[in-house]
């Protein structure tokens, strides 16, 4: 039996990770220049959590979830990484603690979609989650932090999409507005929205099949609904985003696929490169009533998060390959025991080592030496370790040279460190 990664997951191999790296590392630098810490939250969360949270009618609650029972208890593997941040932050009691939490995480996700280019059953986001600041301004921050992100990290070719959903009086009359819409017309509709249309006939708008997109083509748009409130706070989120120079375009049809959002929505969407239909790099918006409705008290909030695999598809360069600064290569029984010492004498002094253990023929192993990078290789022949000396060969360089085998691991940490800039070190890249 030929046993394969389970479909829509994929491996990721270190000539693969070294951009993983990369990006996760700009990632990191990025939200913590706006003052998030990371945290981290299992990957199984009780259903009920994201059930609720993420609504009953929604494509990921429905169709995509893995979820199961063990020892009694329903769970699920985290779809997303909203619902478990604020499901975290209610347990510990982080409001009583500081009025302002920014977090952020990186993690694998996992929903049992189609799989196709930029959409995988098991994907990665990097996504920040901002309790207890109500204000527009910080709407327009984490936007522009997003832009600012993609900037650094070489996309350029993308358009940041808008819209406001209200709050909870403005959804009501939305709702009973689109009721009104789409009742009379309810036979075009697809079977999955004409089930949806009492319970959430907002799902209606999102839907991806082309029959529900002709009958909402002249849905009313709850931008002309917003009350006053949602509407000063829709005002100050554009006039912050014109302030800080965000380009972006109000997107009335936009209402995202989770039941949680409130007010401000956003999209960021590649406007190059091959993404086809999963072209969204980014998704978020603010969830002012999930921390009360998991128990907490009153705490808005705001979040966002970006698919990795979209990002590395679009994000130009490679990153810098991993090389070791000396690669033994030792001949003989006496010249591997000499290999095995210096190998770790070498390592505590911060060089990077690959030792040749095959027992092989020089040549070979020479061969391998430059085939991993290598600044220095380090020949333990027999004889020459009873003479007390051994052999270096410069691969960039292509000189060899004996040195005494006494002290030779400072000798060569000294070498190795120098000779690449940053070579061979420790987590240098
Ligand atoms: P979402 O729009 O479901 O939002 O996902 C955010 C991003 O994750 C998408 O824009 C896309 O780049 C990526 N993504 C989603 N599904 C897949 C998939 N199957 N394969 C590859 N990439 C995918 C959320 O998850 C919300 N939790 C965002 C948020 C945070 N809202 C507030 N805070």
């Amino acid at each position: 039996m030929e046993l394969r990664a389970v479909r829509g997951m994929n491996d990721i191999l270190p000539e693969e990770v070294e951009r993983w790296h990369k990006l996760e590392g700009a990632f990191r630098l990025n939200a913590e220049l706006h003052g998030y810490a990371e945290v981290r939250t299992p990957l199984l969360e009780p259903t009920e959590l994201f059930r609720h949270q993420m609504g009953e009618t929604t494509d990921v609650v429905e169709k995509e979830m893995y979820s199961f029972e063990r020892h009694g208890d329903a769970l699920t593997v985290r779809p997303e990484g909203t619902a478990g941040a604020a499901r975290a932050y209610v347990e510990h009691a982080v409001h009583a603690k500081e009025p302002v939490t920014r977090w952020y995480y990186i993690g694998p996700m996992f929903r049992g979609e189609r799989p196709a280019k930029g959409r995988y059953r098991q994907f990665y986001q990097a996504g920040c989650e901002l309790f207890g600041d109500p204000g527009p301004l910080c709407d327009a921050e984490t936007i522009d932090l997003i832009a600012g992100f993609l900037e650094r990290i070489g996309i350029a070719d993308f358009v940041v999409h808008v819209n406001s959903l209200g709050s909870a009086g403005t959804r009501e009359r939305y709702r009973e507005a689109l009721l009104a819409h789409y009742t009379p017309r309810k036979d075009r509709l697809s079977e999955d929205s004409q089930r949806r249309l009492e319970k959430n006939p907002l799902r209606i708008l999102d839907s991806k099949d082309p029959r529900d997109h002709e009958v909402s083509r002249d849905a009313p748009m709850i931008l002309d609904l917003l009350d006053d409130a949602d509407r000063a706070h829709w005002d100050g989120v554009l006039r912050c985003l014109d302030v800080l120079g965000v380009n972006y375009v109000i997107d009335r049809s936009l209402v995202r696929g989770l039941d949680y959002y409130t007010r401000t929505l956003f999209e960021v969407k590649a406007t190059s490169g091959d993404l086809g239909s999963q072209s969204t790099l980014a998704g978020g918006g603010r969830y002012d009533n999930m921390v009360a409705g998991l128990g907490g008290p009153s705490v808005p909030a705001i979040g966002f998060a970006m698919g990795m695999e979209r990002l590395l598809t679009l994000m130009p360069g490679d990153a810098p390959r991993r090389k070791p600064g000396c690669f033994l290569a030792p001949l003989g029984q006496v010249g591997a025991d000499r290999a095995l010492v210096l190998a770790k004498q070498l390592r505590a002094l911060g060089v990077s080592v690959e030792l040749d253990g095959r027992g092989g023929r020089l040549k070979s192993m020479l061969r391998r030496a430059d085939a991993v990078g290598a600044r220095l290789c380090v020949i333990l022949g027999d004889s020459e370790i009873e003479r007390g000396v051994l052999q270096i060969k410069d691969l960039a360089a292509h000189v060899q040279e004996e040195i005494p085998l006494e002290g030779a691991a400072r000798v060569l940490a000294d070498r190795a460190l120098e000779s690449s800039p940053g070579g061979g070190q420790r987590g240098a890249r």
